[in-house]
């Protein structure tokens, strides 16, 4: 982790571009709760999206020390809320990165799906500026490494702790725990196991039942559990969890599998339901839908589970193996019940991508 301290890049030219897109996650094992600065109270495990991304295009100029600054927009539009969470975060990584002080940044990003919906737009969005940001440090690194890659997920935790996941595929995992050697409270790893071929292409089908605003945010839900009555409890609950997907994973339970990511889901839920004060995100669609999945599991056998971010909206996981089954009942019975029949359909992906253009 020495590189995490470096001093800067040595060679930045006076201008230029870099651009990463990067994506969101979805996790099974749920990240609720933090302490001290960024970190998880508790392990939490993800499956690395493909089409739902963010791509962060930065165009850098040299303005001399002391005369740094940023200029956002998103989608090609001021945000100025969006813009005071990015001055924020860049003035909370400055101590790494002294750079930013004779930098002046024009940054633009934009999403695949909606964003503040409860699917991680945050992730996606923390992960590809953190990656932009360590790409200066970096400019003329070709071939992003380990080093890297690390540097970048332990930035983005500090933008957002689940994207720290986002940085690593086909999954992630982020927070301490014996299941993942080597993995750390401070950064993500990547889990990229050879796993069975049912968890190898897991399809992502995310049926939007509403693509609003979330009224209660994941910032003020991590702060409701420092009082909360079940954390301990809670806590316990997920390392156990996490515990039991891997083996899950890695002998090929399906089974197993649906029913610790259904229990994550339920329980994140839950925990916000008895928050004090609770609150909860969940619509009457998103118990429809949860009771449809169930019920069309039971009948025919499927292999098809479901989990839910911090938002409404269900994201269906099954194998690839058996999306000809799924794919008509999720058409018949699920669109009717999303939001001007809007369903997401990805899966797992490959992780970032970026891209350093020719000076200007
Ligand atoms: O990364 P944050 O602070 O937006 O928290 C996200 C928490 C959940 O999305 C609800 C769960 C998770 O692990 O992604």
């Amino acid at each position: 982790m020495s590189r995490l301290f470096s001093p800067g890049p040595e060679s930045l030219p006076s201008s230029g571009r870099v651009q990463w897109t990067s994506p969101s996650n979805i996790a099974l094992i749920k990240y609720w709760g933090k302490r001290g600065l960024q970190l998880p109270m508790n392990a939490s495990l993800s499956v690395t999206l493909r089409h739902s991304v963010s791509c962060v295009t930065l165009d850098f100029r040299q303005v001399g020390n002391g005369n740094g600054g940023v200029d956002f927009t998103f989608e090609g539009r001021d945000h100025p809320v969006f813009k005071k969470r990015v001055v924020s975060y860049l003035d909370s990584i400055r101590q790494w990165f002294p750079f930013l002080d004779r930098l002046w940044l024009t940054i633009d990003s934009g999403n695949t799906f909606p964003h503040s919906a409860g699917i991680a737009s945050s992730a996606s969005f923390m992960s590809a500026l953190a990656l932009c940001i360590c790409q200066l440090e970096d400019y003329w690194l070709k071939e992003p490494g380990d080093d890297f890659f690390r540097k970048a997920s332990f930035m983005a935790r500090l933008g957002s702790g689940s994207a720290s996941r986002s940085v690593y595929s086909p999954m992630a995992a982020w927070g301490k725990h014996p299941a993942i050697k080597d993995s750390s409270d401070q950064y993500a790893v990547p889990v990229r196991e050879k796993i069975p071929q049912t968890f190898q292409n897991l399809q992502d089908t995310i049926a939007i039942v509403d693509a609003g605003t979330k009224k209660v945010s994941s910032s003020k839900g991590h702060q409701l559990m420092n009082n909360h009555p079940y954390a301990q409890n809670r806590l316990e609950q997920a390392q156990s969890n996490f515990q039991k997907i891997m083996d899950a994973i890695r002998n090929n339970q399906w089974d197993t599998f649906a029913s610790i990511t259904e229990n994550e889901a339920l329980s994140l839920h839950a925990m916000m339901l008895s928050s004090v004060p609770g609150f909860s995100l969940l619509k009457q669609q998103t118990l429809e839908i949860i009771e449809r999945v169930k019920t069309f599991r039971k009948e025919h056998n499927a292999m098809i589970t479901f989990t839910l971010d911090a938002g409404p909206n269900v994201h269906l996981l099954y194998p690839k193996e058996e999306k000809e089954t799924i794919w008509p009942f999720i058409q018949k019975q699920i669109k009717p019940l999303t939001e001007n029949n809007k369903i997401i359909a990805d899966q797992m992906g490959d992780g970032p991508n970026g891209k350093v253009f020719a000076n200007s």
